[in-house]
């Protein structure tokens, strides 16, 4: 489904941007930033001040930004580090005025979109889509997750650490990791971000099209990244894997059921889909498929329900 739905988005576009750009999203490796000046285009040289001078008034801005990975990542990478200006733009004019608030860019004031086109000045080489992710779209721009001067976290200059940040608005989520079956991100064993890639992505599902999931193994669901052995490609593929996705049996949060599956009982969850192909009481059938009779779970026997390369009914 994943793979459908990704290739579908790229007719639309063009298949070849549209594969670099998702390599460039899907990169395991951080890139680095471009690192331009916005603003050179427009205001001539003479209208920056340089840091220096930005220092003498805001010292304490100032003094905690050398720490700021704009800084030192910057420089530890080679770049050239990014200055104040470089995102505040050209300061000679606030600094004529005497500090004039009107003649600098406050991010503060500034429209999600306008202040995103900042940040994107630089960072649209590794966050592509973001402008037309759910976030993106929903206005919550770079602001939302990130705080340049006040991040709390060691972390990507977060506003707060995951998965505290995504609850703050996504209330609804929380309840689905206290179930007795979930994946351990309360626990901080895995973040949403290992899943979900909160500037976008091409990968959704049909009933989440907009969800920005990082890729599976091969494009399916982005499980498989984890769950290798799920992946296949197998020799009898179980059909529902590839149509509807893990999410056909399996909640991807959490769940009240183990193996979070989406049915309490295992057979139930077979014969959702398995009755109206079978007739299990018709003669020459075996008749522990018979559900009046005493019965197993499908799975006993069935072991290999992702898949198999030696038996076409899933054995081991
Ligand atoms: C002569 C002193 C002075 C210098 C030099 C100076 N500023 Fe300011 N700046 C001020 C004053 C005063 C204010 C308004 C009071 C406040 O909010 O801190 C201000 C406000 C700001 C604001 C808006 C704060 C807000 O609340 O949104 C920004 C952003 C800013 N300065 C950036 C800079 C940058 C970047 C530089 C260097 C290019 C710089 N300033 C140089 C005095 C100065
Ligand atoms: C990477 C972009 C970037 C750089 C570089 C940058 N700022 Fe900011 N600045 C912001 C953003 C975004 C805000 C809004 C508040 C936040 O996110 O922390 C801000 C807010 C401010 C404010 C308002 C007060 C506040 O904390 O809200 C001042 C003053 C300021 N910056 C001064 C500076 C000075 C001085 C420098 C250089 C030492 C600088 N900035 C470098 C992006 C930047
Ligand atoms: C919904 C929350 C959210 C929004 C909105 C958001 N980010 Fe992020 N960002 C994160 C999280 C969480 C991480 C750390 C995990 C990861 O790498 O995905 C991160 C990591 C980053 C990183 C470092 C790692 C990397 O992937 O390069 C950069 C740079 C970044 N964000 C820039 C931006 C910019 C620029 C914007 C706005 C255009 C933005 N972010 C909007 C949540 C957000
Ligand atoms: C002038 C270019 C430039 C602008 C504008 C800019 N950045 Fe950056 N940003 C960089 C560079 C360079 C780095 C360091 C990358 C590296 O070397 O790893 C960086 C790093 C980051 C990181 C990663 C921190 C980490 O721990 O990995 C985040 C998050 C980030 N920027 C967010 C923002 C946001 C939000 C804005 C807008 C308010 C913004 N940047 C504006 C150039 C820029
Ligand atoms: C500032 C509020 C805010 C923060 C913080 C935030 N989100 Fe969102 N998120 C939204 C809004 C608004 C939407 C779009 C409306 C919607 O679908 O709920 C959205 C949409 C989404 C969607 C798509 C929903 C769908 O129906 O397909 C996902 C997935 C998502 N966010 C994950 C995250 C993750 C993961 C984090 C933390 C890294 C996070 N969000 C942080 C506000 C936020
Ligand atoms: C193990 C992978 C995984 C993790 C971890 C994960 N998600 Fe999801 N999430 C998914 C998948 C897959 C879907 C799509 C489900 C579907 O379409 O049936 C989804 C759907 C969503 C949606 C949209 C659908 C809905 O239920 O409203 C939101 C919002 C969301 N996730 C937010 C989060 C937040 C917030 C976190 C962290 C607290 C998180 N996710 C952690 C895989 C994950
Ligand atoms: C980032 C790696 C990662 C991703 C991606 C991931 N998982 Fe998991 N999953 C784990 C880990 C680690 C465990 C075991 C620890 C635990 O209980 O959280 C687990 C446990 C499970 C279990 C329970 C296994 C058991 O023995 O009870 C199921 C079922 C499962 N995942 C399905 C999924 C599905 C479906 C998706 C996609 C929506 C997914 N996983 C995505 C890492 C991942
Ligand atoms: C047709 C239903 C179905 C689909 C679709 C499905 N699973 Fe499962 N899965 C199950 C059942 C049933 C179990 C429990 C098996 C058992 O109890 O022995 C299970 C168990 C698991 C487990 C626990 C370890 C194991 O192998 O027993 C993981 C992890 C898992 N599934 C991941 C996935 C992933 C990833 C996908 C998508 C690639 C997926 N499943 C698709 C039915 C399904
Ligand atoms: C979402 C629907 C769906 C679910 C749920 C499902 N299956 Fe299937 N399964 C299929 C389809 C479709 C086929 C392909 C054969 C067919 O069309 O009948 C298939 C094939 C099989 C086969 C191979 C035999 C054959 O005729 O190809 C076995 C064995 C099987 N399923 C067992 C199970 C078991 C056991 C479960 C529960 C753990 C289960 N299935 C859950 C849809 C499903
Ligand atoms: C005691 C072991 C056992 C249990 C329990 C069991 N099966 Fe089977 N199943 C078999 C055997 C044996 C076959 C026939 C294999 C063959 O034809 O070679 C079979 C065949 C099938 C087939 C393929 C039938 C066909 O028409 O080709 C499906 C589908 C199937 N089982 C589904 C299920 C479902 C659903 C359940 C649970 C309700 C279940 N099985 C429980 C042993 C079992």
């Amino acid at each position: 489904m994943i793979r459908k739905l990704f290739y579908a988005t790229c007719l639309v576009s063009m298949a070849l941007v549209c594969t670099a750009q998702r390599a460039m999203a899907e990169s395991p490796e951080p890139q680095q930033a471009v690192v331009s000046h916005p603003n050179t285009s427009t205001a001539g040289a003479d209208q920056f001040v340089g840091a220096e001078t930005c220092e003498t008034c805001h010292a304490d801005v100032a003094k905690k930004f050398a720490n700021n990975p704009h800084s030192r990542l910057a420089l530890e990478h080679g770049g050239k580090g990014v200055t104040c200006e470089s995102c505040h733009g050209p300061g000679k004019a606030h600094v004529d005025g005497g500090g004039d608030v009107t003649k600098i860019f406050q991010f503060s004031k500034a429209s999600p979109r306008v202040a995103d086109e900042k940040c994107l000045s630089c960072h649209a080489g590794t966050h592509p889509n973001f402008t037309h992710s759910a976030h993106g779209e929903a206005n919550v721009g770079c602001q939302g997750c990130h705080s340049v001067h006040a991040s709390t976290t060691e972390e990507h200059l977060l506003k707060a650490s995951q998965p505290t940040l995504c609850y703050t608005c996504h209330t609804d989520i929380k309840p689905a990791f206290s179930q007795p079956f979930h994946h351990k991100v309360d626990e901080g064993l895995m973040s949403c971000s290992d899943c979900h890639n909160p500037h976008g992505s091409f990968n959704g599902t049909l009933q989440h099209p907009r969800t920005g999931l990082h890729q599976g193994v091969g494009g399916d669901w982005v499980c498989t990244k984890c769950h290798t052995e799920t992946a296949g490609p197998f020799v009898y593929p179980h059909p529902p894997i590839q149509t509807e996705g893990c999410g056909g049996c399996h909640y991807p949060h959490g769940s009240p059921n183990p193996r979070l599956l989406t049915r309490a009982n295992v057979n139930q969850l077979c014969l959702q889909c398995h009755t109206a192909s079978m007739n299990f009481t018709a003669p020459g059938i075996p008749s522990f498929h018979n559900q009046a009779n005493q019965y197993q779970a499908c799975t006993v026997c069935h072991s290999q329900i992702h898949g198999s390369n030696s038996d076409f009914v899933f054995f081991k």
